[in-house]
């Protein structure tokens, strides 16, 4: 018989591990299905954190329920019903359609992107994300391998995913793995590391683009120990799957990544900040980390040398916002996950104010093969005078979605048409957003662009993370903006004024086909005095990003807004 573990067994059990707060809560949800206000006391006790504040912090998590389900959703098993995902590709590929299908099952409830844009509708059921059209076609399969591309071009982060049995310590090591670490521990100074980073131009693929070399230099050269290295794998952006894709495939390039990272940063603690509604990928990448340990590849003395690192997985409980780095370091640390103020950056005050290398997964894989093949190689895989790759997420109106690692520098067209089939038969592509949701749309002559950070900046957008939307001529763009700004509005953090209430009166102002009672020049004047005054004056990406979703509709769509 399994006994059922008491609050008190729960808080001892965590308390004294790094980063207790997530688990813990985890802990109490997985025996509870809720968390009750006798939970929150104990582990604020138990974590020395204030009573209110962990109130606050607990309500913030759309994945923690404060509420027994049978409460709140007719639920009689105790768990909370079916949630279907309502994100701006699943909303067109019938998301309302699987809500009435479920009903029956307590489905009413929706989340944000799952992250599986290229497949049909996710459902989270069961602490499982199950997908499918219809309700009698919903299983529970692994997510499909990237797309590989037409040949010509060679791959950085996709190198070794599609070698059978990878995400295996066998598998990973039979295709190189492991080798850039042997080298880089037998043969290089942390600063030829570090060196050898820089030199290859990679920038961080999380969304800002920041130098990695310089990144890991300026922790490297930090004073204050112990320093740390989070893996952010929250991946939260609408549209963006690249990282659940490498993370359930290749789980061991991702801990290689970081392993390296940490020789170089002089880090002796790691997390992985992996994002709630990847199930799948924390029973891979937990395997993997065990493999890791027992082939000395974690620990103390990795594989004979000085090095000394642990690593631990910390799973997110459903916040977009907690993958602005100053946010998920203060859900990692137990507070309230509001982004940090900037001055000081992570690299000096990260994690328990303690230097930090905070690198995205995509960033972070890349850096194995950097160092395998040199930084040559790597700036060699850009087109022109672009240094090395990226990689795409690909969804909505298109023939093959998926993911693309491409050359920086391809031209989107040839992405789009010549990669990827073209929008499906009889249609045209009649908008793109860029960044996921947070680069707004490019049309019209502006799909002409190149798939590079200046090329896209110089039309008003940015790359980012790289989720790329395809929209075709039948939909509605204010429908589709009216969804995107109501997704920033229900995860804006609500810290600063302008972004709490801006994504409030934008989206009310694209909701019901857009006047709000408003002639044409009083809705444009006031949408764009909105847009200006968030794009200047909010504290984070999420509340400078937003306004980009009105300022593109009414750059390519103002027929659109106001029919004539
Ligand atoms: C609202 C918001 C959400 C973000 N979400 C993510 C995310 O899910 N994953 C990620 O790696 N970076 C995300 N970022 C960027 C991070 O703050 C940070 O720049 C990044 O993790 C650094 O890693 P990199 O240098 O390897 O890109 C987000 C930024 C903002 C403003
Ligand atoms: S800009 Fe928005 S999400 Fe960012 S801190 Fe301000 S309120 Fe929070």
């Amino acid at each position: 018989m399994t006994t059922i573990a008491t609050d008190a067994e729960l808080c001892q059990r965590w308390k004294h591990e790094p980063a207790p707060l997530l688990p813990l809560l985890h802990a109490f949800h997985d025996r509870d299905h809720y968390i009750s206000d006798t939970a929150i006391r104990e582990m604020a006790a138990a974590l020395s954190i204030p009573v209110a504040e962990l109130f606050g912090t607990v309500s913030f998590y759309h994945h923690l329920s404060g509420q027994q389900s049978g409460q709140q959703s007719g639920q009689q098993s105790g768990q909370p019903g079916p949630k279907v995902c309502d994100g701006p590709v699943c909303s067109l590929r019938g998301a309302s359609r699987l809500i009435t299908d479920l009903a029956g099952k307590g489905a009413g409830a929706t989340m944000p992107c799952a992250g599986r844009c290229d497949e049909p509708v996710p459902v989270f059921m069961d602490g499982r994300i199950l997908v499918g059209a219809r309700a009698n076609e919903l299983e529970d399969r692994p997510s499909p391998l990237p797309v590989a591309n037409p040949g010509q071009f060679e791959e950085c982060v996709f190198a070794g995913i599609r070698e059978p049995g990878r995400a295996r310590m066998d598998g990973y090591r039979g295709s190189g793995g492991y080798e850039a670490l042997e080298r880089a521990l037998g043969h290089m100074s942390p600063d030829q590391v570090i060196e050898e980073i820089a030199d290859s131009g990679l920038a961080g693929r999380g969304g800002a683009g920041f130098p990695t070399g310089q990144k890991w230099r300026a922790v490297a050269e930090a004073a204050g120990e112990p320093k740390t290295i989070v893996c952010n794998a929250d991946e939260g952006e609408p549209g963006c799957f690249k990282d659940r894709a490498v993370l359930e495939h290749d789980p061991h390039a991702v801990i290689e990544g970081m392993i390296l990272a940490a020789y170089a940063g002089g880090a002796t603690r790691g997390f992985i900040y992996l994002r709630y509604e990847y199930p799948a990928a924390l029973d891979i990448i937990q395997n993997a980390i065990s493999e890791a340990q027992q082939a000395g590849l974690l620990g103390d003395h990795i594989l004979g040398s000085g090095l000394c690192f642990h690593l631990y997985v910390r799973r997110g409980a459903g916040a977009y916002i907690c993958g602005e780095e100053g946010s998920l370091l203060n859900s990692l640390e137990g507070k309230h996950p509001f982004p940090r103020n900037r001055p000081p950056f992570p690299v000096t005050h990260g994690f328990e104010d303690l230097p930090t290398i905070v690198n995205n997964v995509e960033t972070l894989v890349s850096c194995p093969q950097i160092l395998r093949h040199g930084a040559q190689w790597y700036r060699s895989l850009g087109l022109g005078e672009h240094a090395g790759t990226k990689v795409i997420s690909l969804s909505g109106d298109i023939q093959r979605p998926g993911n693309y690692e491409v050359p920086m520098g391809l031209p989107l067209s040839t992405l789009l048409k010549e990669w990827a089939g073209g929008p499906p038969p009889g249609r045209t592509v009649q908008a793109v957003t860029m960044a996921g949701l947070s680069g707004g749309f490019l049309a019209g002559q502006d799909l002409e662009v190149t798939l590079d950070e200046p090329d896209i900046r110089s039309k008003g957008s940015f790359l980012g993370a790289g989720g790329i939307m395809v929209f075709d001529d039948s939909r509605d763009m204010l429908k589709v903006a009216h969804g995107a700004m109501a997704f920033f509005a229900d995860e804006s953090c609500g810290k600063c004024f302008p972004c709490r209430i801006g994504t409030q009166r934008l989206t009310e102002r694209l909701a019901d086909g857009g006047a709000h009672g408003l002639d044409a020049d009083s809705w444009t004047r006031e949408v764009k005095d909105l847009g200006r005054t968030m794009m200047a004056t909010s504290a984070c990406g999420l509340g400078t990003a937003a306004p980009n979703i009105t300022r593109s509709l009414m750059k390519y769509f103002p027929h659109q807004i106001h029919p004539a």
